[in-house]
């Protein structure tokens, strides 16, 4: 009678620690959803802060004004996001003249590349 007491009592504990060993490759697999998650958000973070580096090296702010820094010739650019789709906004920074035939605004001459990290940060002044 004893013995079967205790082969009951370690049948309870191995199944204990064996639902305890399921839960934690459970608490893995969601740490690993959530880092890939992180993952891509950061791709997008870079690839906008590259934009806004493309910004400041091509100048933009010497017409453009963003949170009231930067020149007057052109629009204020706060909110721009809101205004084109990403589409239409490479379209006006490749050829601004479409916009208005005698604009100053000069097209945009950097690689596809810069373009991309451009149009992703101007879309995400919203
Ligand atoms: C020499 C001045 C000048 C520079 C440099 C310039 N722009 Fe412009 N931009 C303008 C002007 C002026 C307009 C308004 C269109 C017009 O009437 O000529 C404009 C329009 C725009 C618009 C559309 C604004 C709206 O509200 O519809 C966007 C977007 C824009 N510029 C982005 C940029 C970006 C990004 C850069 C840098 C790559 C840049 N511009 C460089 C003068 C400039």
């Amino acid at each position: 009678m004893k013995a079967l007491k205790i082969t009951a009592f370690l049948l309870f504990a191995l199944l204990f620690v064996a639902c305890g060993k399921q839960q934690q490759q459970q608490n893995v697999t969601r740490k690993d959803a959530n880092e890939k998650i992180q993952g891509t958000q950061k791709v997008t973070d870079s690839k906008i802060e590259r934009g806004k580096a493309v910004y400041d090296e091509t100048g933009c702010a010497t017409c453009h004004a963003i949170k009231g820094v930067g020149g007057k010739i052109g629009p204020a650019l706060d909110g721009i996001g809101k205004k084109y789709d990403s589409k239409k906004m490479g379209e006006i920074l490749l050829e601004p003249q479409k916009l208005n035939p005698n604009t100053v605004m000069p097209p945009f001459e950097g690689s596809e590349e810069d373009l991309e990290a451009l149009v992703a940060y101007l879309m995400s002044l919203k």
